[in-house]
């Protein structure tokens, strides 16, 4: 099979995963226009194209709190990534350390932060989750600083678990789920062999580190239902500003009204995000949230984006849209459901191939010079 485009890959994850994986990882929330709004209005965005600029020297390097990035680009936190590819976050580690960009680690990976620690790859971000278990949040901060994590991506989108209906009727949630589940892992004996009896355990392993027992897939859903907090406030926060010394994230920003309050917060940058359409439905694409964002606070912290990025053109939108770095959720599932870390590699060459071609037709020569002014 010819792989030219996360599209391409999707296809080939839908082959590969049983079906509550690739539903898990392909759905959004409620009817899920929130999720196609994302990617067609990222589409919409017209470039403008110039000609006889001379960029014959072209950098696709950038820079966020003084770490060097070959590609302006973060792989997203993804969580249940081991559940794609045997020991999944390893191996999108080991691609994006391999391209020189960073990846997220989420909190609610298979393998523990210290798992993909112990492969020092770099750079390496971590993603908490506001949970009401604050002793574990705290255990999770310390556990960042001993394994090395540069940046604290502190997801807020998430005081309540969003309608995915897909789940439910595919069997990651409801009735007989884990029979469901067998079933179809019965289906597709390539995933079946190299996840599903080699990958294993299949814990949620930072989870069960700090529980001190196992915690199996049945538990996520529960797990998370129990443990995420719509209690929360911004002053709740205050504390983890106070312990995390390092640049820290604010991931799930969709209002410029929030991103004063992450500015007065201490926030080093925030993540326009959607959550790729997991969350609210009918809340804004963030091809159009994004622009009032920047403007609003675009001096004050660093801007990154997600959600609903499926090439290197659409990275490209996005930074002429306001955003610093773009940060890439299922493009990075797809590719490693499809092929493991070597999918991921490969669709990282794609995106950066796309926006050398992205960049020469609009006349920018460097990502600083991406703005704006190539908006047609
Ligand atoms: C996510 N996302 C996510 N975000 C987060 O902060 N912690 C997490 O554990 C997860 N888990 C997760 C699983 C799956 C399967 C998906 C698709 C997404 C959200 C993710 O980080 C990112 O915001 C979106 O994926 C961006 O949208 P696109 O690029 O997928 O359209």
């Amino acid at each position: 099979m010819i792989v030219s485009s996360t599209s391409d890959y999707r296809k080939a994850a839908q082959r590969r995963l049983p079906r509550f994986l690739f539903d898990y990882v392909d759905g959004g929330a409620n009817a899920e226009d929130t999720l196609r709004a994302n990617v067609a209005d990222l589409r919409a965005v017209n470039l403008r194209q110039r000609v006889l600029k001379n960029v014959s020297d072209l950098s696709l390097a950038t820079e966020w709190f003084g770490q060097h990035s070959e590609l302006p680009v973060i792989l997203a936190p993804v969580g249940l990534s081991g559940m794609l590819a045997r020991r999944g976050e390893v191996q999108l580690a080991h691609a994006a350390a391999k391209r020189g960009v960073p990846y997220t680690v989420s909190t609610l990976s298979i393998c523990s932060l210290e798992e993909v620690a112990s492969q020092s790859p770099r750079p390496l971000w971590f993603q908490l989750y506001v949970l009401k278990d604050r002793g574990f949040m705290q255990s999770m901060l310390e556990r960042a600083q001993c394994a090395g994590v540069e940046v604290l991506v502190f997801t807020v989108d998430l005081p309540v678990h969003g309608s995915r209906y897909r789940d439910a009727h595919s069997g990651l949630s409801g009735p007989f789920a884990r029979q469901r589940r067998i079933l179809q892992a019965l289906t597709k004996p390539g995933w079946a062999f190299d996840v599903g009896i080699r990958g294993r355990p299949h814990e949620l392993g930072n989870i069960s580190k700090y529980l001190g027992q196992a915690t199996g897939l049945q538990d996520y859903i529960g797990w998370l239902g129990r443990n995420i907090d719509p209690s929360i406030a911004w002053t709740d926060l205050e504390w983890i500003r106070d312990f995390w010394k390092g640049p820290l994230i604010l991931k799930g920003i969709l209002d410029p009204e929030d991103a004063r309050y992450a500015v007065r917060f201490g926030a080093d940058g925030l993540v326009v995000s959607n959550h790729g359409g997991r969350q609210l439905d009918g809340a804004l694409s963030t091809a159009k949230a994004l622009p009032p964002i920047a403007d609003a606070v675009g001096n004050e912290l660093e801007i990154f984006v997600d959600s609903g990025v499926r090439s290197g053109l659409d990275v490209v939108r996005m930074l002429a849209l306001g955003a610093k770095g773009v940060l890439l959720g299922r493009a990075a599932a797809y590719a490693l459901a499809a092929a493991g870390q070597a999918g991921v590699d490969n669709m990282l060459e794609i995106f950066a191939k796309e926006m050398r071609v992205a960049m020469t037709l609009t006349g920018v020569s460097s990502v600083d010079q991406i703005d704006r002014r190539i908006l047609a």
